[in-house]
């Protein structure tokens, strides 16, 4: 039996099922050459965010990313010119042989191993990886050390990884104290970490495969959040629900000196107006509730010659 739990846990009937697969299909398939574009881009700035703490190019560098998720998009960029790990709780593979999807269904869950089939069959990862070598102006997608691992128990020994990345994973972890300390424990001193965190508390922080996609089918604006509405909500995995001061809190508990910068979407305003004047919303603040992502980036002290942190 598996010991590390998939973070797709939530009970949803097949036909939701179904609807949600078919949500996520027309995500993925649509403009893949605009989607690799703003990839590329997002990945361009959080890079250019890492070097300036680095102090150097993000170039020939040990890499850690956790939770790649199945696609390995932006570990698939990284390990392009460093030499990449990534970690994730389900079972990533990467050559898609019965034997692989026979360990998915044992290690992910009939759930997530059926929307992986699913994506392979009607060759959605193909043409995204495609676009995304093409674009990288590669043949062949770089090397990357794949393990199954919790991030809040690594297997590592102490600073192995100049620079840890995550994104879009810590709002599914259930230990995300425990994270925090292992990656300030496999980072090199002066090594740099740098994680994004999608807001609970942000429109689409329930993780509603429909709101996600735009098709809202009639759900109101932070749903989730909403006592009267929760009950029309169904997020696709498992979520902590930590809000923006207990991040921050948190971050910098573990990581003092940490620096925060949070991404808005300032096209909501005029929704949240209409709710605030329905008497909605009243225990949280513009900032959790207009801010999609929080990202976050520290710097683990350089230790002095004698071995003390300076
Ligand atoms: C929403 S996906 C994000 C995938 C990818 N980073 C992206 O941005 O598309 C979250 C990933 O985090 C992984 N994950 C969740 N909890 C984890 C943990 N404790 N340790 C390692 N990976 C974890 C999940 O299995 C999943 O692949």
């Amino acid at each position: 039996m598996s010991v590390v739990r998939s973070y797709t846990q939530r009970r949803v009937g097949p036909w939701h099922r179904l609807k949600e697969v078919l949500k996520l299909y027309q995500m993925h398939v649509h403009d893949v050459p605009c989607q690799v574009r703003e990839l590329l881009a997002d990945v361009a700035n959080t890079r250019r965010s890492i070097e300036a703490l680095l102090g150097g190019e993000l170039v020939d560098k040990r890499v850690l990313e956790i939770g790649p998720g199945q696609k390995l998009k932006t570990a698939t960029i990284l390990a392009h010119r460093n030499c990449v790990t990534a970690i994730d709780l389900d079972f990533v593979a990467r050559d898609y042989h019965v034997g692989d999807y026979m360990r998915m269904l044992r290690d992910n869950g009939a759930v997530r191993a059926g929307k992986t089939l699913a994506r392979k069959v009607l060759g959605i990862d193909r043409v995204f990886e495609r676009e995304l070598l093409r674009a990288l102006e590669i043949d062949e997608a770089p090397q990357i050390q794949l393990l199954r691992m919790d991030a809040a128990k690594m297997a590592f020994d102490a600073s192995m990884f100049d620079c840890v990345v995550s994104f879009s994973v810590f709002e599914h972890l259930r230990r995300p104290a425990a994270v925090l300390d292992e990656v300030k424990r496999v980072l090199f001193p002066g090594g740099v970490a740098c994680v994004y965190v999608h807001l609970f508390t942000s429109e689409t922080g329930a993780h509603d495969v429909r709101v996600l996609s735009g098709q809202r089918d009639g759900i109101p604006y932070w749903a989730h959040l909403r006592p009267e509405h929760r009950h029309l909500v169904r997020p696709n995995s498992y979520l902590n629900e930590v809000r923006l001061g207990d991040w921050r809190a948190l971050f910098d508990s573990h990581w003092p000196g940490a620096r925060f910068e949070l991404f808005r979407e300032p096209h909501l305003q005029g929704e949240l107006a209409r709710v605030r004047q329905l008497g909605g919303l009243a225990n949280y603040e513009d900032d959790e509730l207009l801010s999609s992502v929080l990202a976050v980036l520290w710097k683990k002290p350089p230790t002095a010659p004698h071995g003390l942190q300076v």
